[in-house]
């Protein structure tokens, strides 16, 4: 087991597979973004599968492919499966923009993802078009409904609430979710790089009594993921909204999980700076213990909490290098 120095057990690792993404949402990638890692120091097929391999021997169940946009990791569902198969993961989840959704959900499914988180911020063709820098909601939808027919369960819906932006658009989604049986994440932007910043924050405390009075909501207990999520459904259990409050009400204390880049090195923090490099020690050929000894090391930098809403621009790296 993977215990840091605040008691927190670390069971879930979210594994970003590229850095790479084909839209340029305002929250994650500045216009213009040129900083991406070679190619030459991504983690091959083989090194993740040895990381991961490592992780679940320490007590790891779950994981979560992140980008980037990780359907743009080329043989993705060939990977997935290779997870798929390790002994002791019984949880393995995809965060996507679902633009290339369609090609590869079922390919998906087979290999074994099972939950599936799609980012869609609006239902209006205009405002994503603004927000992801391209026109992609036709394409968005396409996936979306392939994955409803893979059979995925469950599929949730992560939109980033902002005011001026989108706040108006929430009750559209409540009723589009509830017509598909999607769950609907609201989430905080947090400030991350030039991304995120304050100009748009959303405190979804007041949405969430709003919508609690609105459609009869009443807390959740049911484990829809093992995320920071909180959940409320409706009585009949035909809606669920999840709310994640990185500012407003943050989860740190409950927190379980670091980060893989694309890069090889483990972020112990979505927002703080604390890291491990990993790949010299791989490309070095060194033991399962060493791996091992070197994934408990790391674990001891894990900072207590982020500092997103005490100092907003302590982080610079872009959201797309740790997969949010
Ligand atoms: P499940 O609970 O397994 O469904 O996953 P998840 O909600 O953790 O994953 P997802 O990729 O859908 O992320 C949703 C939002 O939560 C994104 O905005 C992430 O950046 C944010 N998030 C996920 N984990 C953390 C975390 O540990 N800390 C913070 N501050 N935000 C997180
Ligand atoms: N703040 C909050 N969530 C973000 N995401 C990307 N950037 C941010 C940000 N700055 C979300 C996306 C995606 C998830 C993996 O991370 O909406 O659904
Ligand atoms: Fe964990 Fe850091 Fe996220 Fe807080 S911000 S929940 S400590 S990863």
């Amino acid at each position: 087991m993977l215990m840091d120095r605040f008691g927190r057990t670390i069971e879930y690792i979210r594994l970003s597979v590229t850095d790479r993404c084909d839209l340029r949402c305002s929250y994650c990638m500045p216009k213009g973004f040129r900083g991406f890692e070679e190619p030459e120091h991504w983690l091959t097929f083989d090194e993740i599968e040895r990381v991961i391999g490592a992780f679940t021997r320490l007590g790891t169940r779950r994981v979560r492919l992140t980008g980037g946009e990780p359907l743009l990791r080329r043989n993705l569902p060939e990977l997935a499966a290779r997870l798929a198969a390790l002994p002791g993961l019984d949880d393995l989840s995809l965060s996507t923009n679902a633009t290339q959704l369609s090609k590869h959900a079922e390919a998906l499914h087979n290999a074994g993802v099972r939950r599936l988180n799609i980012s869609l911020d609006s239902l209006r063709r205009d405002c994503v078009h603004e927000l992801t820098g391209r026109d992609s909601l036709p394409r968005v939808m396409d996936g979306l409904m392939a994955a409803k027919a893979a059979g995925f369960a469950p599929i949730k819906i992560n939109m980033v609430a902002m005011k001026g932006v989108n706040d108006d658009d929430i009750e559209t989604m409540v009723a589009f979710c509830i017509e598909h049986g999607f769950v609907l994440r609201l989430i905080e932007a947090m400030p991350m790089g030039d991304t995120g910043r304050a100009a748009h924050f959303l405190d979804l405390q007041p949405v969430l009594a709003r919508l609690q009075q609105q459609f009869s909501l009443v807390p959740q207990a049911a484990d829809l993921g093992g995320g920071p999520a909180r959940y409320w459904s409706t009585l009949d259990g035909r809606f669920t909204l999840g709310l994640i409050t990185p500012i407003s009400q943050h989860f740190c204390a409950t927190c379980n999980r670091v980060r893989l880049s694309v890069d090889g090195t483990l972020y112990m923090c979505l927002g703080q700076e604390e890291r491990f490099e990993l790949r010299p020690l791989l490309r070095a050929g060194c033991s399962d213990a060493e791996l091992e000894a070197a994934i408990r090391e790391a674990i001891e930098l894990k900072p207590e909490r982020h500092e997103f809403r005490e100092r907003p621009g302590k982080i610079v790296r872009i959201m797309s290098m740790t997969g949010g």
